[in-house]
């Protein structure tokens, strides 16, 4: 595992940014897992900003959405990838890939999904963000780390920590569809990133605790390609 800490969280965009750059120079057909969440912003702002990269050959697939939620609701992560994401990049909207979360049949949405992910040849580099209780993606504590893509039901911490989004508490779908931590964990390289003191103790829990489905995030030990980048805020604790 490779652990980069950057003074400041403008650093760690540059960071994870280069890293994404790199992946994409070297394969330009690269197949990238998005994650949402407020720490992969500076990564991709940096990226549409600074470093000119062609991503036309991009394909991408984000890690999950919310359950219930039109494309064009606000906190949609359909629309958050789309705007903060692959717009400003520029990848081919026919190239990204998140979760109908309004699908009609989410089981078979969630089948279809991992299909899409296989027939592309599999995630190159996977981005991740770490959730205060230790979720990856949506998998919550208790995920079983074979698990696939699927329908959840999200931890109240986790609807807590994202309400700031919404308009009401109450707001915050109570269920959403990710990646499994099995999906995830066949990424050919993962890139965590985790920014801020709130993340300073899940981040070394991850790390440096026990691997156990209690703590999904705990589950990157056992990849063969890891990099990390949080900022010395984050890493507080490591
Ligand atoms: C969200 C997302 C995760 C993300 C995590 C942390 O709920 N589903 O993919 O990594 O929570 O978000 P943030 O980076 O905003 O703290």
């Amino acid at each position: 595992m490779e652990l980069i800490i950057t003074d400041t969280t403008s650093q760690l965009g540059e960071a994870a940014a280069t890293l994404v750059a790199e992946q994409v120079h070297r394969q330009r057909n690269s197949v990238l897992g998005l994650a949402t969440g407020s720490s992969p912003l500076p990564a991709y702002e940096h990226l549409g900003r600074t470093i000119r990269t062609d991503f036309a050959g991009v394909t991408c697939f984000a890690l999950d959405e919310y359950v219930g939620l039109t494309a064009a609701h606000t906190q949609s992560y359909r629309r958050f990838v789309a705007e903060r994401i692959t717009g400003p990049l520029g990848i081919v909207p026919g190239r990204v890939h998140v979760p109908t979360g309004d699908a009609e049949d989410l089981d078979a949405e969630c089948a279809a999904y991992e299909q899409a992910i296989a027939d592309a040849g599999g995630v190159d580099l996977q981005i991740l963000g770490i959730g205060r209780n230790g979720h990856l993606a949506f998998n919550e504590p208790g995920s079983a780390f074979s698990s696939r893509t699927r329908p959840v039901r999200l931890a109240e911490d986790t609807r807590r920590a994202n309400a700031r989004f919404f308009d009401a508490p109450e707001h915050v779908p109570q269920y959403a569809l990710t990646q499994g931590l099995g999906t995830i964990m066949e990424a050919r390289h993962l890139l965590l990133v985790a920014a801020g003191p709130g993340k300073a103790a899940p981040l070394a829990a991850a790390l440096n605790g026990p691997v156990t489905e209690d703590f999904p995030a705990s589950i990157i030990q056992r990849h063969p390609n890891v990099t990390v980048i949080a900022d010395s805020a984050a890493a507080a604790l490591l």
